[in-house]
């Protein structure tokens, strides 16, 4: 007999961006530049930093479970009550509450082919089927995803930006593909990167929850914000659906650390600025030089850039670069063999990363 049920047993486990230390460990490097996991390259705001520090002062004492004051500050800000802001151990966590919560036997999860595992990796630990329609040129395509809908469909998570690719939807495909859609189904916009969105008009996930009830929009302090390592992401919703998720959900799922660290960090406006400024600007100088460099880049609205060298085998690629002591992450796992997803680092990190390049594909 197994040990476990069968869904359990055909999970793959997800493969990270390898931690610094490791590579320096193994390649017996140093200066390692981790453009793999999509994180901040300016690091957390020292206001963070300062809050973290002095909540360590409290470690003995439990969090507040219902983060009064980090909930209260985020519904400020996005102009919503409390009762619709949602707080997770990253925006992780919430993925899999929603499967957890809302799937009942027989539904199923829709997404994209290609996107984040997460969706998928969820909907498989919790037994129920992942319904995935194939991307157009690399980006979601709504509306092969809304002829997948049916009566099974419970839960339809889109990411915009998308990761891996950075392509994005805009508002009227968007309200396309939601007049199509039950308002029993959940539509899960996940919004990890939308701060770092700069075209004109881009999407607003929470003004589209206002007009649609059955939206929950899902961000994270662990990009623009820079606190990937504390945990701590957030959805927006209706006060029905916090509800449920409030009751699924641990009593302490996010610490004291890491709640006080996010109310100083959306405080800081100045540390957020600086961190899109640069990511914007690191975006199109890595997109341009690697295009340079013959490869095929996506437009992208994140803080990353996925780039495809057709013909090259992107594994072989991904560890040449380690041995120049640059992370990147192969896209073989995501169906493009050949590809690359790079986070935009600091601008020497991203020089850096454009000469390994370079040599790599010996031009
Ligand atoms: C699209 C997307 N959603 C959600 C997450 C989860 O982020 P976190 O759990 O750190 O908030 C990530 C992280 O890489 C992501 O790329």
């Amino acid at each position: 007999m197994s040990l476990v049920p069968p869904n359990i047993a055909a999970l793959t486990p997800y493969v990270p961006g390898k931690p610094i230390e490791e590579v320096e460990r193994e390649y017996g490097i140093s200066h390692v530049a981790k453009l793999a996991s999509n994180e901040n390259a300016l690091g957390p705001s020292p206001r963070a930093v300062a809050a973290a520090r002095e909540a360590c002062g409290k470690a003995h004492l439990y969090p507040d479970g219902s983060a009064y004051v980090l909930r209260r500050a985020l519904a400020e800000k996005l102009r919503v009550s409390p009762e619709e802001v949602v707080l997770g151990h990253g925006s992780n966590e919430l993925i899999e509450l929603l499967v957890r919560t809302f799937i009942c036997p027989g539904e199923e999860v829709l997404t994209s082919a290609q996107t984040f595992v997460c969706y998928r990796l969820a909907a498989q630990a919790h037994g129920c089927a992942c319904v995935e329609a194939p991307m157009k040129d690399r980006a979601y395509d709504l509306d092969a995803i809304a002829a997948r809908l049916s009566p099974r469909t419970k839960l339809v998570f889109l990411a915009n930006p998308d990761n891996p690719t950075g392509t994005w939807f805009g508002a009227a495909a968007l309200e396309r593909f939601l007049a199509r859609v039950p308002p029993s189904v959940l539509v899960v916009l996940d919004e990890a990167y939308v701060e770092f969105a700069d075209a004109p008009g881009f999407l607003d996930g929470v003004e589209v929850y206002r007009r649609h009830p059955n939206v929950v929009a899902l961000r994270t302090f662990s990009k623009a914000y820079g606190l990937a390592g504390l945990r701590i992401g957030y959805g927006v919703a209706s006060p029905e659906v916090v509800g449920w998720l409030d009751r699924v959900r641990a009593p302490f799922n996010t610490s004291l650390v890491a709640q006080e660290a996010a109310v100083a960090a959306l405080a800081d406006a100045a540390h957020l600025e600086a961190s899109l400024a640069l990511a914007r600007a690191g975006r199109p100088f890595l997109a341009e030089g690697l295009a340079a460099l013959g490869g095929q880049v996506l437009p992208s609205q994140a803080n990353f850039v996925f780039v495809d060298f057709p013909g090259r085998n992107g594994g072989q690629d991904f560890e040449a670069l380690l041995r120049r002591g640059v992370v990147v992450r192969p896209m073989a796992g995501y169906g493009f063999p050949s590809a690359q997803r790079i986070t935009v680092g600091l601008r020497a990190e991203n020089e850096k990363c454009l000469a390994a390049v370079r040599e790599v594909l010996g031009k």
